[in-house]
């Protein structure tokens, strides 16, 4: 498998093969991959000649300096991982802080038509601000055809789209459902932090969502939102942070239902030090 560690050698190579016509898929990453990584991974190996999978803990998107310090960093398994997908088709990019950021280890300012300042945004100081700036950059230095984004970080995805349209950048921006362990918990890197009492007990935010989910059929957003707070009171363990039924377009919180509409609930969550998220489609 072609490793990469630098931007100019990844464009030249990426150059090439365009010029023989062929397709490229991009997932961007955070690395400690996961089953939900690998199937964004997947889908761009069906789509695309290859897929360039970068693996940078992008420091300019972490309000929260232990986070960062804590992150996983597996990059030999990683490539094991990927390995077991395809040897031939995927390229993974691995850069440096220095490669991406040249010395100046900042955020650019975005606007996103107000997705950014809603959800994560609100709890995460530049949160948006870091990932606007790492995912433009990687855009621009990979050149994609196809990027593929999970829906396990909706905002995150809805983000990128607007990025795209607002800075005009030629790529098409796929979507992915959320991959679950068996028991419902959302796949993430953070997940391997968890104590084993939390990893027990974190289960409760997917089985939480997927009631609150048959609840909105009949009762009001606010009723909805005031169980969720409910249950998680009831939970030792787990601290709420936030319990959000939004407009899946705008990302803003419901005030009245609209048949017309379609919505989803979007979850915080500390299980101990570990911040988890999660979502589900509602309508
Ligand atoms: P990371 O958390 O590593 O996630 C990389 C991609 O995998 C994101 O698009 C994320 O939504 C997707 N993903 C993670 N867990 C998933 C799951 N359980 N099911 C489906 N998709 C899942 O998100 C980031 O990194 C960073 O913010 C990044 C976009 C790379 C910018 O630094």
């Amino acid at each position: 498998m072609k490793k990469i560690l630098n931007k100019t050698e990844l464009s030249h190579h990426i150059d090439a093969l365009k010029a023989q016509g062929k397709s490229v898929g991009f997932v961007p990453t955070m690395g400690a991959l996961h089953n939900g990584h690998l199937s964004l991974v997947n889908k761009g190996l069906e789509k695309n000649d290859l897929v360039v999978v970068s693996i940078f803990v992008n420091p300019t998107q972490f309000d929260n300096q232990e986070d960062l310090v804590k992150y996983p960093r597996t990059l030999d398994a990683d490539v094991a991982l990927l390995l077991t997908l395809s040897d031939t088709t995927i390229i993974v990019y691995a850069p440096s802080v220095e490669d991406i950021y040249e010395g100046n280890v900042k955020s650019q300012s975005f606007t996103f038509d107000g997705l950014e300042h809603e959800m994560e945004g609100a709890f995460r100081d530049g949160h948006f601000d870091g990932v606007g700036t790492i995912v433009k950059r990687l855009l621009e230095i990979v050149k994609p055809d196809f990027a593929y984004f999970g829906e396990k970080d909706f905002q995150q995805l809805q983000i990128i789209k607007k990025l795209v349209e607002l800075h005009h950048i030629p790529v098409k921006i796929v979507g992915c459902t959320i991959h679950r362990a068996e028991d419902g918990l959302a796949m993430s890197s953070r997940n391997t932090r968890l104590t084993k009492e939390h990893r027990v007990i974190a289960p409760f935010i997917y089985k939480t969502l997927k009631t609150a989910k048959v609840k909105f059929g009949t009762k009001s957003a606010k009723d909805v939102t005031e169980w969720v707070e409910k249950q998680f009171k009831k939970q030792p363990l787990l601290e709420l942070e936030y319990f959000i039924i939004a407009d899946t377009k705008t990302l803003k919180p419901v005030k009245r239902k609209s048949t017309k509409k379609t919505y989803r609930a979007f979850i915080a969550v500390y299980a101990g030090d570990i911040r988890l998220i999660d979502n589900i489609a509602l309508n």
